[in-house]
């Protein structure tokens, strides 16, 4: 976060004089020292005068003016202990605990200095004999510097609150639930949302509770929370099912201030919903590309197949000439029908592998097995325009992943490869064709880290074509959501965002180089299964 600074309110600014409070029943008191102060500055602001000559009329005057900085306070007024009384109404009636206090007494026996100053909440007891005009200065001085310092204490102490204001406004308003716990388990702070997530009725607040009772599902993420407290590390967990919600856990440590840790609950259940929707218009889409292709081959078989029969149906309807019929033939047109009729399943089972359903479920899997699949279904309905070339060069890829997915991933980087070898050169077919060229690789972990990748090794999945290209500009927007070049009919704009969206849930990253007028190369690298991570 960047650092900022904070514009508050200065009070020490805002003060134009100091205000002193002389209440003296005796008059030459008043006299004398505004005379002894008189015309003296601090921090280049006068002073300002306000005289009163009773207990009663004091208590009014402190009352309605807060900013009084120091009271020069007669004992002994119309009572013996009027000083006295006023102190306890300032501090504890008025609650100002700011205002700085001088007792000036004529009668010392009267309120012994000792008992006073350790009784009373006053800066300074002082015998009206022993003021000279110098320690009066001082006094009045030191005073007010006091008076500044507290000041400046209190204003520091609101603009802290008013930081702590700022910074809760900023992280209420976030959608995720935040809280921090100490090293007991137990919650210091949370925001509002976090209670969204507490499934059994819970009285009272629940700052002090413990998070593992408080949110049972967090004793599942005990070892996590133990170990962010010991290594200072931050964790993440990811997709977590809590009731009827789905959420994403983050778990930072609070060095600087003790040992805590803060969590973070992201309510994920509508965005997944969002995208699975996203993600089955999609697929519905890459289905409906590659059937087209696919009802072109099938019709062709089923001319072959009607064909044959309805030559058998000619012969056989010359029943005179049945026996001279030869046997050979008629094998021959039965043998072509079942031929295209095999051919014609195989078909519709391509088709229909592409039907499974969207849940995706992460285990082991061999990325070659993924990449036969996917290549199998696009022999079948690309444009035969498009020659496809598979490299294998290693058998054995084995991936922590969902093989639906990445299917869907490959599928939808072929049609994109297919278009731009075909409808993207424009309507004369005779422009068309061209190379798509499926690789298979290992690399090891230095290649695979300059992707961000951080695991021993990775395998890139290569997906190249020989069409028109991209220019930078088009580069540069392809992954946003409904950005197409192509027809209405022909694309959606959702193909690469859904394939950005599957390598990211896999760990991996992608890559691409293309150049107008040669081709481009889509690479994906996927993090190698490690089995000591499971
Ligand atoms: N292999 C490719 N060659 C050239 N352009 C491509 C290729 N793949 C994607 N594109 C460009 O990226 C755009 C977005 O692709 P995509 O998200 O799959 O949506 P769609 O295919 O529905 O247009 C395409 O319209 C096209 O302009
Ligand atoms: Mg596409």
């Amino acid at each position: 976060m960047k650092k900022m600074s904070f514009d508050f309110e200065n009070s020490e600014q805002q003060i134009k004089s100091w205000k002193i409070l002389i209440a003296d029943d005796e008059l030459e008191m008043h006299t004398i020292t505004k005379l002894v102060l008189n015309n003296v500055t601090f921090l280049g602001k006068p002073l300002e005068f306000i005289s009163t000559y009773s207990g009663k009329q004091t208590r009014e005057i402190i009352r309605e003016n807060p900013d009084i900085a120091l009271i020069l306070l007669d004992v002994v007024m119309e009572s013996s202990t009027s000083g006295l009384d006023i102190v306890k109404y300032i501090r504890e009636e008025l609650g100002n605990s700011l205002v700085r206090i001088i007792f000036r007494t004529g009668m010392p026996g009267n309120a012994p200095e000792r008992e006073v100053i350790n009784d009373y909440d006053i800066n300074d007891y002082k015998e009206k004999t022993e003021l000279t005009a110098a320690k009066l200065y001082t006094t009045v001085i030191a005073g007010l510097r006091n008076y500044r310092d507290l000041l400046i204490t209190r204003q520091s102490e609101r603009n802290t609150e008013k930081l702590m204001l700022y910074f809760r406004h900023v992280i209420e308003s976030m959608l995720s639930g935040v809280m921090v716990i100490d090293s007991d388990y137990n919650i210091e702070i949370y925001t509002h949302q976090v209670l969204d997530f507490i499934s059994s009725p819970v009285t009272g607040d629940i700052c002090t509770m413990n998070i593992f009772k408080v949110l049972p599902f967090f004793s599942d993420y005990k070892k996590e929370i133990d170990e962010v407290l010991a290594n200072q590390c931050r964790l993440e967990k990811m997709m977590i099912p809590v009731g009827k919600k789905i959420v994403n856990l983050i778990f930072c440590p609070l060095k600087e201030i003790g040992n805590r840790v803060v969590i973070r609950v992201d309510d994920v259940t509508a965005l997944i919903e969002k995208e699975r929707q996203l993600m089955y218009l999609q697929k519905l889409e890459m289905v409906s590309t590659l059937a087209a292709g696919v009802v072109h081959d099938f019709n062709n078989i089923l001319g072959g197949i009607s064909g044959a029969a309805s030559l058998l149906e000619f012969q056989t309807e010359r029943r005179d000439d049945l026996i001279l019929m030869n046997a050979c033939d008629y094998y021959e047109n039965l043998g072509l029908i079942s031929k295209a009729v095999l051919k014609a399943t195989e078909l519709s089972k391509k088709l229909l592998s592409l039907s499974k359903d969207n849940i995706s479920e992460m285990k082991c899997i061999n990325l070659a097995d993924v990449l036969v699949a996917a290549t199998n279904v696009c022999k079948v309905s690309l444009n035969h325009s498009v020659k496809i070339k598979t490299i294998v060069n290693c058998e054995n890829a084995k991936i922590k992943g969902d093989s639906n997915s990445l299917e869907q991933m490959l599928l939808n980087l072929f049609i994109n490869a297919s278009h731009a070898m075909t409808i993207m050169r424009g309507d004369d077919k005779s422009l068309w064709g061209g190379t798509l060229t499926v690789t298979l690789d290992y690399k090891n972990a230095d290649v695979v880290s300059e992707f961000g990748i951080q695991t021993d090794g990775g395998y890139v999945l290569s997906v190249a074509d020989t069409g028109v290209g991209m220019s930078e500009e088009t580069k540069g927007k392809i992954f946003e959501p409904f950005f197409s070049t192509k027809k209405k009919s022909d694309g959606t704009g959702l193909g690469l965002l859904m394939v950005q969206n599957i390598i990211n849930g896999h760990g991996g990253f992608l890559d691409i180089k293309s150049q107008p007028g040669v081709g481009s190369e889509f690479r994906i690298y996927l993090p190698i299964y490690e089995e000591k991570s499971e």
